[in-house]
């Protein structure tokens, strides 16, 4: 067989292991394997390159992706979705990776369903909030990076007698920040799935500094909106509000103004650190590294067994599939209990 691989979507930690083990289990059973350019696009515009063993000797602890990555969508473009059929036709693919979160597996998902598309899919993001897979790779190496980001804060904002905000990823779902902010001892933690108000939040920091403790850890996912007692609530979004082509909003300020909120209200010295694309990039951990890994020989399994419309993904300790759909159809959001055990440290 001729398979061919993308990785789309925003890149993560991990990819090059998914792919590397893509490759090594594809032509140890004698398949070709093609790399398919920046996602989707790849297959939109028909940018293929050269991959086999060597082109994936060594990328097993390299972050990105060598096949590069892109959020565009097919069905967002102009005769895309012909252009992709073509392209797969031309190219004489027998069969489709593709790695990606929400958006490119919803794009895999539906090329499957209504064009007979002979694709698996591969669970990736940092932001951990696919559902149908207990994990994601990317996300650990993410919690990792803001966790040492938080403890290095701690020095600094003891120091100053500061509260400092951090402000992390996650799109929809707060788990970054939940994980980093319990592993890091966030002494108050703001997530879009138990939007606490901002007055909450200063009585917490407040308690706190009248037992004594004269500085703070607050961390902040970037898709909280601020949100006050009486009920209003405001996402703050980046430059211009633009949106990519899967409609999402471009994310980021909310750290900035939820220091501003804090320091006006307590009357607290206050800084902010926006971790952004520091936690999707470089090495990723020996987890990642491994969840990657077995990602990647079940998709070429499933490839190899052709079961197309399914999906790699972690149950517990085992690696399983599903289909594709599955893995799309709603967002694994932080469950309260989770946010219980933060909150336990609140204050
Ligand atoms: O989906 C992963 C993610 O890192 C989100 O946490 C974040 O909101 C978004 O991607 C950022 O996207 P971009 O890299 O396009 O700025």
């Amino acid at each position: 067989m001729r398979i061919g691989i993308l990785t789309g979507g925003g890149d993560c930690p991990g990819l090059n292991a998914v792919i590397r083990a893509v490759v090594r289990r594809g032509t140890d059973r004698g398949h070709e394997l093609v790399g398919i350019r920046d996602g989707w696009k790849g297959l939109t515009e028909g940018i293929f390159s050269e991959l086999g063993r060597r082109e994936v000797s060594g990328i097993l602890p390299r972050g990105g992706t060598i096949l590069g990555t892109t959020r565009t969508n097919p069905y967002r473009v102009d005769g895309g979705v012909e252009a992709v059929l073509g392209h797969i036709e031309q190219a004489r693919l027998d069969a489709l990776v593709a790695v990606g979160g929400e958006d490119t597996l919803g794009v895999a998902g539906r090329l499957h369903a209504e064009h007979g598309v002979p694709v698996v899919g591969v669970p990736k993001t940092i932001d951990n909030d696919l559902s149908g897979t207990d994990y994601t790779f990317g996300f650990d190496t993410a919690v990792t990076i803001a966790t040492e980001a938080i403890d290095r804060l701690h020095t600094t904002a003891e120091s100053h007698n500061r509260v400092m905000v951090v402000e992390v990823m996650g799109r929809h779902t707060g788990w970054i920040a939940v994980m980093s902010g319990i592993a890091g001892g966030a002494d108050v933690i703001l997530i879009p799935e138990q939007p606490i108000t901002v007055e909450d939040a200063c009585r917490e920091l407040a308690k706190r500094h009248e037992s004594g403790k004269d500085f703070s850890i607050v961390v902040v996912s970037e898709g909280y909106e601020l949100t006050y007692e009486s009920g209003e609530q405001r996402l703050v979004a980046g430059e211009a509000r633009a949106t990519d082509q899967f409609g999402h909003v471009v994310l980021g300020g909310v750290g900035d103004a939820l220091a501003r909120e804090i320091e006006t209200r307590t009357g607290f010295e206050t800084r902010v650190t926006v971790l952004g694309h520091v936690q999707r990039g470089g090495s990723p951990t020996p987890r990642d590294r491994v969840l990657a890994t077995r990602f990647g020989l079940k998709a070429a399994d499933l490839v190899d067994e052709r079961r197309f419309g399914r999906m790699a993904a972690l149950h517990g300790d085992s690696v399983v599939d599903i289909a594709l759909e599955e893995a799309t159809r709603e967002l694994k959001t932080v469950p309260a209990e989770w946010y219980e055990v933060a909150r336990a440290f609140f204050g």
